[in-house]
């Protein structure tokens, strides 16, 4: 769906839970009708009702309305029931976009309009510098268990003193593999590099084909002009020590031959082992090839490892993760961007206590542990990845752990700030037109240099 069209979207909505003060369509498609949890009798009249820390005591008949939804949208609703038995509010859920730059897009218009209608909404990890004035600070709900969550994500989210946003779960770009078909053409181990990555999508693709199946394909990823083409663009150039386009210190640094090389690495992809479309993929389409068992390879966030081992799965115990393969050059390495979303509270709230108890509960232990043991998300509490039911879920928690805890690669969205956005914006745009061909690697860069450096003097 288009940016103009969600927009229509967004003010429609904004408009209608205004005059009819009733839940509204979801604009991301998908469910329409917002999905309500309700308190357990006994609850709401606080007979076992457990408000957190620093909230005002439950009343009766609030409701607290929640944009969840994204890729995770399908794991929300056992952690939303359970955090309306604990908290005894309401918590109606409203789906947002799955596309994060849209889903934006959305908060800003809500944003703009002071609307009351969304008390709690998931916020991105780039985000903090971009919303921060419309956010409450939630330091003092948060309480003592502020020390629970990994430091540099409540750093992440801190502006100016405030704390915009609860760690809710964290993200890792990872690369999945099949490992029956690994086992099937001779392979003993992932690749390690894009090139044997790009050696054994051939040749999988071509013996799948061979043996009757005309959708196969080698490698499934993110490629739409989209926020997500931002973080597999970044793990690309930084796999080719090509620099994080911004460093932290404010220095352009996006146009070297390296970068370059790593955009038209990608877009050789296109067409020959990763299907023509992938130029529009984002997460969910990427998914929908892999899960149907037609790909050999997929880049995408661990949300979809609990879903590949689903019961009804045709791939579920056939795979493995890994972290993303390395480039070519002397600084050549693994990287992995970092994602990951947190609770935030809207100024415009009408109830910013209730709002406030729900995101407390949504983001803590028990809230992170349920979708972490239902849906692999992976959590911003260090502890948790010692969980033994955790761990049984997702065994790969423990083998990647140094990479979940600080070792993904940062987009730039603390040292540009407000700015984020349009960095980011004028980053996939141009390498979107890479991978469809439009023009090279080497012109990206450079265009993408000149656009910044206008944007950031
Ligand atoms: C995931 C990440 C988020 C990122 C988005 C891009 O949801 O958690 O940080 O911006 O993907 O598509």
């Amino acid at each position: 769906m288009n940016r103009k069209l969600y927009a229509m979207l967004g003010l429609l909505l904004i408009l209608s839970l205004a005059l009819a003060g009733c839940p509204a369509p979801a604009p991301g498609g998908g469910a329409a009708q917002p999905a309500a949890a309700t308190p357990a009798e006994g609850a709401a009249a606080g007979a076992e009702a457990t408000p957190a820390e620093g909230a005002a005591a439950p009343a009766e008949g609030v409701v607290v309305r929640a944009m969840l939804g994204a890729v995770s949208r399908d794991f929300d609703t056992a952690a939303v029931e359970y955090c309306a038995q604990e908290t005894g509010y309401q918590i109606e859920v409203v789906n947002g976009p799955d596309s994060a730059t849209d889903r934006l897009a959305l908060y800003l218009q809500f944003f703009g309009a002071q609307s009351p209608d969304i008390d709690i909404m998931q916020t991105d990890v780039i985000w903090p510098g971009i919303l921060a004035e419309h956010l409450v600070d939630l330091t003092p709900y948060v309480g003592d268990a502020i020390g629970d969550y990994f430091p540099a994500i409540i750093q992440n989210n801190t502006v100016d003193g405030a704390l915009v946003g609860i760690p809710w779960f964290t993200d890792a770009g990872l690369l999945y593999y099949r490992t029956d078909l690994l086992e099937k053409y001779g392979y003993d181990a992932p690749p390690t590099t894009w090139a044997e990555l790009d050696e054994m999508a051939t040749a999988i693709q071509e013996g799948e084909r061979a043996e009757g199946n005309p959708d196969f394909w080698g490698y499934v990823w993110q490629g739409a002009a989209y926020e997500g083409l931002t973080c597999n663009g970044l793990e690309w150039q930084v796999s080719w020590g090509g620099g994080q386009i911004v460093e932290p210190d404010g220095t352009v640094s996006i146009n070297n031959g390296q970068a370059a090389a790593s955009f038209d690495m990608a877009a050789g992809w296109v067409d020959r082992i990763s299907p023509p479309g992938v130029v529009s993929y984002m997460e969910e389409d990427a998914r929908g090839v892999w899960q149907a068992g037609n790909a050999a390879f997929m880049r995408n966030w661990p949300y979809a490892y609990s879903l590949g081992n689903a019961e009804d799965s045709v791939i579920k115990d056939k795979f493995g993760v890994v972290p993303a393969p390395m480039g070519e050059g002397d600084d050549a390495r693994h990287a992995d961007t970092l994602g990951g979303w947190q609770m935030s509270v809207s100024k415009y709230s009408a109830n910013v206590d209730a709002a406030a108890a729900v995101a407390v509960c949504m983001a803590s232990r028990e809230g992170q542990k349920i979708r972490a043991t239902v849906g692999s998300m992976l959590p911003t509490i260090g502890d948790l990845y010692q969980d033994a039911d955790v761990l049984e879920a997702n065994p790969f928690f423990e083998q990647l752990y140094d990479v979940f805890a600080g070792g993904a690669v940062a987009r730039p969205s603390t040292v540009t700030g407000e700015a984020y956005n349009e960095v980011s914006t004028i980053y996939f745009t141009e390498v979107n037109k890479v991978l469809t061909g439009q023009q090279d690697g080497q012109q990206a860069v450079e265009s993408i240099e000149s656009q910044l450096q206008s944007l950031l003097q």
